[in-house]
């Protein structure tokens, strides 16, 4: 990403400090780098220290400024509560969050063991939602402004046939946007949330869309757009949202996905054809990815 696909001044994130979850990688790691470029200070977190260091270092390399990595794993709310510790002590208090972290994959639901619920919903439904309190407390308690994003999936208002714990752990998060808008509203502190429809990611393509590659276009015939999501239109948006400027607009939940949704598309209702060898495939191929990433954990 350059200066030149952003669309905002330059500087225009010039003292914010932004906590982004999730940040090492894929969709995080793109805002990061547009709040980065617009000259804000970023924190990003996740479970392989080592993917946060290597983005880390070349963001700033890139585009000089500041990027810290925090290994922290989401579902731990001692291990939050210390991180955040350390970003009040390294300058003072955040003021965005954008909760970016999550974890997914197809299955039928009949296929899921409560591991596997919990595995998904651990994360996105309950880490989120840790973050957001425990920022939340800070910012009551200092009397600071701050603005909250949430990405979730256009799923909310479809429905996730296939990736049943994902699509209603988003759902509990697109309420959480609306409740916390109007109870923190007098607060100053602002959530908001976007829906995405697809930008082709590792983490998401290895757990989604198994075999296929993250340039493969086999599914932009059922986007209006014709077309994935440019990283750089994610990351206008979540400048926009987290912006001071944009303080009216809370509560809202924004998709961004070329018009999929309303087109009828943008979930996996057509895997109902799959037989049953296709999904034991599929289960593997998602296994293979998961402890891969697993085994560069470190937290
Ligand atoms: C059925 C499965 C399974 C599968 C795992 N499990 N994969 N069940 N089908 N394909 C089961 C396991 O058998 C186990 O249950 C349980 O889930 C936990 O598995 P672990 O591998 O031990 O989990 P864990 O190490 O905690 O890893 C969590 C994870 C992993 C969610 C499974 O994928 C992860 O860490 N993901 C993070 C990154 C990620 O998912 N990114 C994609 C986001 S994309 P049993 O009972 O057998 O022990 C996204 C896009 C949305 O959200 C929108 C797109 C348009
Ligand atoms: P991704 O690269 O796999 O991103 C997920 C990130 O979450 C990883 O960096 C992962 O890092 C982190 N994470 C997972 N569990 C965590 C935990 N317990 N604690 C801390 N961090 C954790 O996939 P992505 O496609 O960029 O997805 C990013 C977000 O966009 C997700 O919320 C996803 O649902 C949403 N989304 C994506 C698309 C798309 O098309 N790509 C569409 C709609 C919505 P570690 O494994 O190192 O912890």
């Amino acid at each position: 990403m350059t200066p030149d696909d952003l669309m905002f001044k330059p500087g225009l994130m010039t003292g914010e400090r932004i906590l982004i979850t999730g940040g090492g990688t894929g969709l995080g790691k793109e805002m990061a780098e547009a709040c980065l470029i617009l000259g804000a200070t970023v924190y990003i977190c996740g479970r392989r220290g080592g993917v946060l260091d290597e983005t880390a270092a070349k963001l700033m390399a890139a585009h000089g400024g500041k990027v810290v990595g925090m290994a922290c794993d989401i579902r731990v709310p001692e291990a939050i509560h210390d991180m955040l510790d350390l970003i009040w002590a390294d300058g003072g208090a955040l003021t965005g969050l954008i909760n970016n972290a999550a974890g997914n994959f197809i299955s039928r639901t009949e296929d899921l063991s409560p591991r596997a619920f919990d595995a998904i919903a651990n994360i996105v439904f309950r880490g989120s939602f840790f973050v957001t309190l425990d920022c939340g407390k800070r910012w009551i308690a200092e009397g600071k402004k701050a603005s909250v994003i949430s990405i979730l999936t256009t799923w909310v208002w479809s429905g996730g046939p296939f990736t049943v714990p994902s699509a209603m752990s988003k759902a509990g998060l697109n309420v959480m946007t609306q409740s916390l808008a109007a109870e923190w509203g007098p607060k100053g502190i602002r959530l908001n949330a976007i829906a995405p429809g697809p930008f082709p990611t590792e983490g998401a393509w290895a757990r989604l869309s198994p075999g296929q590659s993250t340039d493969s276009s086999s599914s932009v015939n059922s986007i209006p757009m014709g077309r994935v999501g440019r990283m750089p239109e994610l990351g206008n948006l979540a400048v926009y949202l987290l912006h001071p400027m944009s303080e009216y607009v809370t509560g809202q939940t924004i998709g961004i996905d070329g018009g999929a949704w309303n087109a009828g598309g943008g979930n996996f209702a057509a895997l109902s054809g799959w037989t049953d060898q296709q999904w034991t495939d599929a289960r593997a191929m998602i296994q293979g990815a998961n402890e891969k990433d697993r085994s560069k954990r470190t937290v």
